[in-house]
């Protein structure tokens, strides 16, 4: 019956329609907020590449403009990855494109069009064994499974010419919402002809470069012999264009990793024995373990090289009250110009209680461009009680006697103390419960071998009456509307519902084309419109006006590419969710700016361009009339694996609060514009994610999980943030009182609107075995969720009934139909 509900929620009209093979749309001038918005954007794209291996032969020079160019990145640019991330830019340059373009010659063509040859035989292939595959007792189920099919890198043994002058060859890998990445050749792993081709270029080749197209790291080790590898990441609209503008030196890469890439078998959560849902290592994730455990990597977090070379020496580092300042200044000691990113980590002191990673970073900071022999100031500061550490016995954030050792360093494997802050006596900072449930499990402790000289560091002292003990009051009451009180049952009900067909056979269209969702349409009001992200805003392209007066997008909910993979005689069923073209109308175009992935975005470590990027999105959610966009997301790159792990910013959880936050301000500073911060909280793997739970210690929910939103919230003031559909120690999150009500609402003092993620997606990978339940609207609420996304008529009618026979109170309903009430009061003209 489940199936057939999701039926009911899409727009059946459309199924009369036929099938779009190419939506012939007719080029119309670029606007002028577009060309803006792209040149906020050149300013920056270079400083999210991230330069990881240099021998100096790059940039060329200007006389050398033929290029060998080989790889799957060549033809098959990506510019980011699928799901609700999918951003519909106007054009895309491939690289071979953008190089033309530039006027280079490109040599190898020949090898280019074997390759294409080569790709689509495998693409076939591919979608015939998944229309084989189909699955007819769960279609639906199997589209939402599939909907990012991703093909891996296919084996193209191509022959290449083995010696030249000037190569690069290009991996590209797409991932998507919904699908774990594969721990195979062609996805996490190199296919054996990509390795075999690199190698050669490499020793054949005067100059040779490797480029990551990647929205996370690829299995790089065995390439020792290759001397110039860059992670161009996935860039938006100019991702090639930037790429030639590195090569030729037009541009500089400044960006910094800010997940840890190393061989595959080295990250801690892939290693065999452990089960990918029990978080065993605790707080130890990305470089906390890596540097605790003292385990090599190849490229550490925090690691980009330049086209030059700095220095930095610290100037000073004082105490004011528990604020920390190092004042340091770079120099540019190189030969070009350039940008510098300082990271700042502290060292905590173990305790027999209270086993401490090496170190975790608490600021950083970008220089302006510096020409060679030029300096900048640059101030790093932090509050210790920020970083205070989880003692789950004592249910408290502490900070525990002891030296606390303040790093300065270029990444996390080049870090040098530059002071001692001596805490005499435990501090205890904010006095909290328990929430979870117990995980089952000891976290794993990891001791640090490394000793530290600590001659010549200064010692600082900390004065604990800086610090105020802070307590929970959880038994604060949620405020209630007066108007709210006044409205019928039915009327506060469809404020926590979304916006719904109240007609099972009606056609259920949003108010603008290809957006995510609406709130329900209260009364005369205009629905609150929430379009998706974190790339860009993910509206359609193209739509017309139908018969009904209301925008209609061509483009379905699900891609061509998902067509596919459906079986000829099951497309009429399925027409409704797919590309369609109607006869004789007129089509409307909207174009949004794709910004880069969240990964790359980071890969910048400059705030300042994240703000600028929630600048562009406000602007357009101005433009399209838009008032929640679903991103930030900042889920934390707990392994490799994750197949979304490229909207999310970072393994770290400060980095990913920061970016969250600008990026929010820059949203924010638009009327009528609220971010929507995703996934709350312990998203990390994406097949089967509504019925699989990420088991955690107290300790590491909160220092690790936790704390990215914590900061984001505190420091950027979100309208919106969304919970995900993941499990938490055997409860779904978006039901879960702990989290939600008193963790959320009560120690954060979270306000604003907290909706659930589309939970139409619970129709996929049914729970046959029944071990966890469905969603419930009615936990979801008593977990002072508002907003039940999106809606159906299921979840209506429980709230209902649930109202009549008392297991929901009043009280409870009221508390979210009044921020949803005034959030649509806010968002009116
Ligand atoms: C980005 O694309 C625009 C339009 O093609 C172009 O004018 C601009 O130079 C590009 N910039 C970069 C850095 O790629
Ligand atoms: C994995 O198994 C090995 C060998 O049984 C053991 O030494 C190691 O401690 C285990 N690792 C973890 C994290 O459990
Ligand atoms: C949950 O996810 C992990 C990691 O992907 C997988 O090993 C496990 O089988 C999954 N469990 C279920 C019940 O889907
Ligand atoms: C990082 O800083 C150290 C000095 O602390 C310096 O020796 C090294 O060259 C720097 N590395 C990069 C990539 O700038
Ligand atoms: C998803 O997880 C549930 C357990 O929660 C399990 O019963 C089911 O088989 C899993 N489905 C898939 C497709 O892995
Ligand atoms: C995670 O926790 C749930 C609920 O306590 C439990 O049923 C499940 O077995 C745990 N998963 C693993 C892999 O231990």
């Amino acid at each position: 019956m489940k199936f057939l509900n999701i039926l009911l929620l899409c727009t059946i009209n459309s199924i009369v329609h036929a099938f779009a093979e190419d939506t012939s749309v007719t080029e119309d001038e670029i606007n002028d907020y577009e060309i803006e918005h792209q040149s906020v954007l050149d300013q920056h794209l270079s400083e999210c590449t991230v330069l990881l291996r240099k021998n100096g032969d790059f940039p060329i020079s200007s006389s050398e403009r033929k290029i060998h160019l080989y790889g799957g990145g060549i033809r098959h640019t990506v510019k980011g990855g699928l799901g609700s991330g999918n951003i519909k830019t106007r054009t895309f340059d491939t690289i071979e494109t953008a190089f033309k373009k530039e006027g280079f010659e490109v040599l190898s063509s020949e090898y280019l069009d074997a390759y294409d040859d080569c790709y689509e035989k495998a693409h076939d292939d591919f979608i015939q064994g998944l229309r084989d595959g189909f699955d007819y007792a769960n279609p639906y189920g199997y589209l939402i499974d599939h909907f990012s099919v991703i093909m891996d890198e296919p084996e193209c043994d191509i022959p290449i010419d083995e010696s030249g002058d000037l190569a690069v060859y290009v991996v590209s890998r797409i991932t998507g919402e919904g699908i774990d990445r594969k721990v195979a050749k062609g996805d996490i792993f190199l296919t054996d002809s990509e390795k075999k081709a690199i190698k050669t270029l490499a020793r054949g080749y005067k100059k040779f470069m490797l480029v990551l197209n990647t929205g996370g790291p690829v299995d790089l080790s065995g390439l020792e012999e290759v001397q110039n590898i860059l992670v161009l990441s996935q860039l938006g609209f100019n991702t090639s264009k930037t790429l030639v503008d590195l090569v030729t030196g037009e541009k500089y890469p400044s960006g910094k990793l800010t997940t840890t890439w190393t061989k595959y078998d080295d990250y801690f959560a892939n290693t065999g024995n452990l089960t990918d849902v029990d978080y065993v290592e605790g707080v130890y994730v990305g470089y906390r373990y890596f540097d605790s455990a003292d385990v090599d990597v190849l490229f550490p977090f925090g690691h980009g090289l330049s086209y030059t070379e700095f220095e930095n020496s610290i100037k000073s580092v004082k105490i004011n009250g528990e604020k920390v300042t190092v004042d340091a200044i770079v120099t540019n000691v190189g030969k070009a110009k350039g940008k510098e990113v300082l990271e700042l980590y502290l060292s905590k002191p173990s305790t027999s209680d209270l086993d401490e990673p090496y170190q975790e970073l608490v600021n950083f900071a970008k220089t302006k461009e510096l020409s060679p022999k030029k300096k900048d100031n640059v101030k790093l500061e932090f509050k210790l009680s920020d970083f205070a550490s989880y003692d789950s016995k004592s249910q408290a954030y502490v900070l525990n006697a002891g030296n606390y050792i303040i790093r300065i360093g270029n990444s996390s494997r080049n870090t040098v103390p530059c002071a001692v802050i001596e805490v005499p006596s435990k501090v205890i900072v904010k006095k909290v419960q328990n929430q979870l449930a117990d995980s089952g499990f000891q976290d794993l402790v990891f001791k640090s071998k490394k000793e530290d000289d600590l001659t010549g560091v200064p010692v600082l002292t900390l004065n604990a009456k800086h610090i105020k003990t802070e307590t929970v009051d959880y038994t604060k009451k949620s405020i209630i509307n007066e108007e709210v009180k006044g409205l019928s049952v039915e009327e506060k009900v469809s404020l926590v519902i979304g916006a719904h067909s109240s007609d099972p056979y009606g056609s259920y269209v949003y108010s603008v084309a290809g957006v995510a969702g609406e709130f329900y349409k209260f009364r005369d009001l205009k629905p609150a419109v929430l379009s998706d992200g974190p790339a860009g805003i993910n509206i359609a392209k193209d739509y017309y006006i139908g018969e009904d007066g209301l925008p209609h997008s061509t483009e379905g909910m699900f891609g061509s590419d998902t067509l596919d993979i459906v079986p000829l005689e099951m497309r009429d069923a399925f027409s409704f969710l797919f590309p369609f073209v109607p006869e004789g109308v007129t089509y409307i175009h909207q174009y949004t700016t794709a910004i880069p992935i969240g990964t790359a975005l980071a890969q910048s470590w400059n705030v300042n361009f994240a703000k600028k990027c929630g600048d562009i999105v406000g602007d357009e959610m101005n433009i399209f009339g838009i008032n929640f966009w679903l991103a930030p997301a900042l889920n934390i790159h707990r392994t490799i694996v994750n197949g979304r792990n490229f909207e999310y910013y970072s393994e770290d959880p400060y980095i990913s609060g920061m970016m969250a936050a600008s990026i929010t301000k820059g949203v924010q500073g638009h009327e009528k514009a609220y971010v929507t911060l995703k996934h709350f909280l312990g998203n990390n793997k994406e097949t089967n994610r509504s019925f699989n739970s990420s088991n955690m210690s107290e300790r590491a929910f909160r220092e690790v999980y936790l704390r990215g939103f914590e900061i984001a919230i505190k420091n950027g003031k979100p309208g919106g943030i969304m919970s995900s559909y993941n499990l938490v120690n055997g409860i779904h999150v978006n039901e879960h009182v702990g989290i939600m009500t008193n963790v959320l609402r009560k120690e954060l003092e979270y306000n604003e609107v907290v909706m659930t993620d589309w939970l139409f997606a619970n129709m996929a990978n049914t729970d046959t075995e029944g071990k966890y339940p469905q969603y419930s609207a009615v936990n979801i609420i008593k977990a002072s969720g508002d907003v039940v996304m999106q809606g159906n008529k299921d979840f209506f009618d429980e709230v209902v009934a649930a109202i009549e026979d008392n297991t929901l109170s009043m009280e409870e309903l009221e508390a979210s139909a009044t921020r949803i009430y005034e959030v649509i009061l806010k968002v009116q003209n």
